[in-house]
């Protein structure tokens, strides 16, 4: 089943990839200020936002990449930049392992390459059973605001709010899919020397759930990767949206690319 697509502005095309919990309109910001010079593609993962259920069978990236891939197709989309956030960028790599003829620039935010450790597995497969044993995600609401943004933009409704909405609007299922696929995916390390397109890393200082070290290594295993730290949480975009913004349109929008 294809994932709900939502696809604004022209040029270039963009394929923005949101983060665990959230959909879609985590990158409204960004769609705002960039549309008018580029194609911004999104999608809400299985079970997120506008998205129908995920599919019975084994949960993988590789399952949520294969999706991804063919809503592209139905819109004629062939080669894109991607932008991932966090779980957006765990599938971005998935995108780079199948399909890296398709991809023409890489955006990673907050995001690591490596695999979990066995702990953080666990946790990953408890909270699956927790939400589909409670047929609810409420339990899960303010656990990951706390992981997902810094205190100061917890104090903040306009910022927080949405992310609580985003969060209530994710089915048990979708968060059990995500939670396993994330659980099982491969470990991304050694395919980082394999990226010859232009790649910008983005991490956050105050990232209580992926540390700034981890995120750089990202950029430093990819041949002329890049990378900038913000004074934010998690969610980069969501917390300091001018400054990513910013980032992105001197990074992906081809005539400043080219100035
Ligand atoms: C995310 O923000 O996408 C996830 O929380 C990342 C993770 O759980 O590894």
């Amino acid at each position: 089943m294809l994932p709900a697509i939502h696809d604004s502005g022209s040029g270039e095309a963009v394929l923005f990839l949101h983060a665990f919990t959230l959909d879609a309109s985590q990158w409204d910001h960004q769609v705002a200020a960039l549309s008018g010079d580029l194609r911004c593609v999104r999608v809400d993962l299985w079970g997120c936002g506008m998205s129908p259920p995920p599919p019975s069978g084994e949960p993988s990236l590789d399952g949520y990449a294969t999706a991804v891939l063919a809503a592209l197709d139905s819109r004629d989309i062939d080669r894109v930049a991607v932008v991932g956030l966090s779980m957006g960028g765990y599938l971005a790599f998935e995108l780079w392992r199948l399909a890296p003829q398709r991809i023409r620039a890489l955006v990673l935010c907050n995001t690591r390459a490596g695999a979990d450790a066995e702990g953080s597995r666990g946790d990953r497969l408890l909270m699956a059973e927790q939400v589909e044993r409670e047929q609810s995600v409420e339990s899960i609401v303010e656990p990951m605001v706390a992981r997902l943004l810094s205190p100061q933009a917890q104090a903040e409704a306009h910022i927080v709010d949405p992310v609580r909405g985003r969060i209530r609007r994710c089915t048990p299922a979708g968060i059990a899919f995500a939670q396993r696929a994330m659980a099982a995916r491969p470990d991304s390390t050694a395919l980082l020397s394999s990226i010859n397109v232009p790649a910008l890393v983005i991490a956050g200082t105050q990232d209580a759930l992926i540390p700034s070290q981890e995120v750089h290594a990202i950029a430093d295993g990819i041949p002329g990767g890049r990378s900038i730290e913000l004074d934010c949480g998690h969610v980069s975009n969501l917390e300091l949206p001018r400054a990513v913004n910013d980032q992105l349109a001197e990074f992906l929008i081809p005539a400043r690319m080219a100035s």
